[in-house]
């Protein structure tokens, strides 16, 4: 039997303009590997990228907007003329090996340290400490209290996200994902706990969202609604952030305008864990929650394998799969599907830095 011709997984998909060769994505991964002051994509980029361009659909680590986005070591940022070049050079190579790849826009907010800022505070919606702990130089450090962003502020944040995305388009990237996942800058606005503003960009759902939504007015003004999406993890648990009572009802509006944008897709990043008594239970099975919310296409995300993958497309759950941790050790994660041949372990060690090693090293399947 051909298995490959009957895997959900591989069959084609069309998401706004773009054929899909398959409904593989490789979900968005910080490596820590532009180890240079500019903090610009080399050539071990190129080579990783390029290596896994059988995905359906690359989503890039999540790269900072500008210099105030930063919050980890050696993330790439597309704030400079030099790394616009860094990344056309990655774009280029990935589109050489017929693949795509869409640029995830980031701001780390709150989840950061002064020592990227010359010992200024990290900016953020309100000034409570998200008690992490952010990447540096000298190792992993506490979070500190940041500061509140002045209305300012963040006109300015959402100017650099509308740049960061006319360099993306500079870049040769085919879409532009917006990062409002994990709990940086936006999911740090759109939740009660870390956002106690009392402007128009803090207190209802609606004044909570305002800024995603503006950020996604910019982006779309850019790139046209078909090549935005935008990554949500509303279950998400990370130090002093996590959900609350109003997580539910803030994502509904959020989500309930997300659908009126027609936008390229929506990344839903499923419960890591049983959310049994915790305000958010209903979002157990967040994809399925939000798959009878969302029209557009729908992207599903964490901890999926070859038979759930293939499971929730046959379904109906979703539209296209994003695989992250497998695409470390398997470059070739398409091939491996469609050949059914098991997939290599990778080294944590190195998910986060390092160099060659751990990064561009993992085989292809014989
Ligand atoms: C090493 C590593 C780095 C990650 N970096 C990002 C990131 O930059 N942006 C993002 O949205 N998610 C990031 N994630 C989360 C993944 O995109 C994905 O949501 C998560 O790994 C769950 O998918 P999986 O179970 O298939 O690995 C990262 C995950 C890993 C393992």
């Amino acid at each position: 039997m051909n298995i490959s011709t009957t895997q959900p997984l591989l069959s084609p998909y069309r998401l706004g303009t773009i054929e899909l060769p398959n409904r593989i994505v490789m979900a968005s991964m910080t490596r820590g590997r532009a180890r240079n002051r500019g903090l610009t994509p080399t050539d071990l980029h190129v080579e990783y990228y390029r290596q896994r361009a059988s995905a359906g659909l690359i989503m890039s680590e999540g790269i900072w907007i500008s210099r105030r986005a930063v919050g980890f070591i050696n993330v790439p940022g597309l704030f400079s003329d030099e790394q616009v070049a860094g990344w056309r050079a990655v774009t280029d190579a990935v589109h050489a090996e017929g693949g795509r790849i869409y640029a995830q826009l980031a701001h780390s907010g709150a989840v950061s340290h002064p020592d990227f800022f010359n010992g200024e505070l990290p900016l953020a919606p309100s000034a409570i400490n998200p008690q992490q702990r952010s990447f540096t130089q000298d190792g992993f450090k506490d979070t500190v209290t940041p500061r509140a962003m002045t209305v300012a502020e963040i006109r300015q944040t959402i100017d650099d996200y509308a740049q960061a995305a006319r360099n993306a388009l500079a870049a040769g990237f085919d879409g532009v994902e917006l990062h409002a996942a994990t709990t940086y800058l936006l999911p740090e606005f759109l939740n009660s706990a870390s956002n106690v503003r009392t402007d128009a960009y803090g207190g209802s759902a609606e004044n909570r969202a305002r800024i995603v939504l503006e950020i996604l007015d910019a982006l779309i003004a850019v790139w046209g609604a078909g090549r935005v999406g935008i990554k949500i993890a509303p279950t998400v648990r990370m130090g002093g952030f996590g959900p609350t009572a109003e997580t539910v009802s803030t994502f509904d509006y959020l989500v309930a305008r997300l659908d009126e944008l027609a936008l390229s897709h929506l990344q839903v990043v499923n419960a890591a864990g049983d959310l049994t008594g915790t305000p958010v239970d209903v979002l157990q099975n967040t994809v399925a929650y939000y798959r009878s919310r969302f029209d557009g296409t729908l992207i599903a995300n964490l901890g999926f394998d070859e038979a759930s993958g293939n499971a929730v497309i046959a379904s109906g759950g979703a539209d296209l799969v994003s695989f992250g941790q497998a695409f470390i050790g398997n470059p070739d994660f398409a091939r491996r599907i469609k050949d059914g041949l098991p997939l290599a372990p990778s080294n944590r060690d190195t998910w986060y830095q390092g160099d060659a090693g751990g990064y561009i090293d993992y085989p292809g399947a014989a």
